[in-house]
């Protein structure tokens, strides 16, 4: 299984550091929609999903947390700690998210929009799903 980690181009003077994200070239699709998660509690593991049409790049724009990739198969976990590194996330692909630090901030730029039957939030049906495809 593959991790396809992303290592943004970073615009850094000494004003500071910028990472500038194009869609189609930056980011391997169009992005319909960007929503971010924090004030994580503590201990708390989100996600559960996989989603059958959707790419996500995910990106840890501020502290820290640990993704597990699970493509029925096989599973890899990925720290995500750099504002300037982003996770790819492919369709099929059953994902957890965890260990989030009390500051983190987890952004997630999506290449569809919000929608409830893309997803699949039953691991016994992810399972299945991804034998018959
Ligand atoms: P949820 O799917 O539970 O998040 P996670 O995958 O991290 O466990 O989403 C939490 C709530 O936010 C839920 O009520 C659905 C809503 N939501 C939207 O309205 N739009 C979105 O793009 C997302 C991702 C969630």
């Amino acid at each position: 299984m593959q991790i396809i980690k992303y290592a943004f181009q970073q615009h850094g003077d000494d004003r500071g550091m910028l990472v500038a994200l194009e869609e189609f070239d930056d980011i391997p699709f169009e992005i319909k929609r960007v929503y971010y998660m924090y004030d994580t509690k503590e201990g708390v593991h989100r996600g559960f999903h996989a989603h059958k049409n959707l790419e996500q790049i995910l990106i840890c724009i501020y502290g820290s947390c640990d993704v597990l990739l699970d493509n029925g198969k096989q599973k890899k976990i990925v720290s995500l700690e750099k504002p300037y590194e982003g996770l790819y996330v492919p369709n099929n692909m059953w994902r957890e998210m965890y260990n989030f630090s009390q500051d983190a901030v987890l952004m997630v730029l999506a290449s569809e929009h919000y929608v409830e039957a893309d997803y699949i939030r039953d691991y016994d049906e992810f399972l299945k799903f991804v034998k018959e495809t």
